[in-house]
């Protein structure tokens, strides 16, 4: 299955987890992001949801599901879903064992690791387990999030022997919207992932540019932000727990912005 171009977040639902998956892949929504890191997020619940709808024939293979490994530094000690103790490669096992057993699936789309390593050598150990997995066909694609240095990013896709296919990062003024990253990105075919699209971008939503094109295309300031950002090959992450946002998210192919005014929405990533 192919990356759609949006993709539902679980993060933070807790118990209304499976209730919330159900709902958004019923409404259209085929990509779902997750992760093994029980503080945020529960992904036993997204493996409910998918067992529930594959009762009713969904097909996995019409689903791409993501997940990702979480170091240590990103768990709740009290928490950890693999033994803290092991080896990083033997963490990235258990950890990936543990998503296959709350996924209820032998494979994922995409594995994704949660933030890079503050140690090279320990960064690009967890990465070759990582190629273990995609070796043996469990993780059909790997990827990166929380990485904002365009140094250590270059330095992970050359030393990778299975290359990066997705960079997931926050996508904010303060890191200057990952300009640098995307383009290097955008020239190697990496897919760039936003998340806290809207929570970080009050202003973009605000301005008289996204506003002015709302109006014109009849869609909220979130539908203009979200079909520009698909526009420009950004797939970003929607966690809404409403059914209106959900419909509205997955709407935003129904309308295209002109190609002259996407310039002036890109004025607004400073
Ligand atoms: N890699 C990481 O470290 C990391 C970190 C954070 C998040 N993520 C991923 O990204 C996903 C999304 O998280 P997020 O931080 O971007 O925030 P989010 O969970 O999508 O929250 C967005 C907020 O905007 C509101 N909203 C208003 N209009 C909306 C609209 N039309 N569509 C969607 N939301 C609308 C939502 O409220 P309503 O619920 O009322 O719609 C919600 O309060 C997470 O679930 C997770 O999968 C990854």
């Amino acid at each position: 299955m192919q990356m759609p171009r949006i993709m539902y977040g679980t993060a933070w639902k807790k118990d209304q987890t499976a209730r919330l998956v159900e709902k958004a892949v019923r409404y259209g929504f085929s990509g779902i992001d997750t992760a093994c890191q029980p503080k945020h997020y529960h992904e036993a619940g997204v493996g409910e949801a998918l067992t529930a709808l594959q009762a009713q024939g969904l097909r996995r293979e019409h689903i791409f599901l993501q997940t990702k490994f979480t170091p240590l530094a990103g768990q709740d000690p009290e928490r950890v879903p693999y033994n803290p103790d092991a080896p990083l490669a033997e963490q990235v096992a258990q950890s990936f064992a543990t998503s296959q057993k709350n996924l209820g699936t032998e494979y994922v789309d995409s594995l994704v690791l949660h933030s890079p390593l503050s140690r090279w050598d320990q960064f690009l150990s967890v990465w070759r387990a990582m190629e273990a997995l995609h070796g043996r066909g469990a993780a059909k694609q790997l990827g990166i999030s929380n990485c904002y240095d365009p140094v250590l990013f270059q330095r992970l896709h050359q030393e990778a022997r299975v290359k990066p296919s997705v960079l997931q990062n926050r996508f904010y003024a303060d890191t200057g919207y990952d300009k640098e990253l995307r383009a290097f990105c955008r020239e190697r075919g990496i897919v760039y992932q936003s998340f806290w699209t809207l929570t970080a971008n009050p202003q973009i939503l605000r301005s008289r540019v996204v506003q002015q094109l709302a109006r014109a295309y009849r869609k909220t300031e979130a539908q203009v932000f979200f079909r520009y950002l698909t526009q420009i090959g950004i797939v970003p992450l929607t966690g809404t727990t409403s059914d209106q946002h959900m419909q509205e998210d997955l709407a935003i192919f129904d309308f295209e912005i002109a190609a002259d005014a996407l310039p002036h929405i890109e004025a607004l990533l400073v």
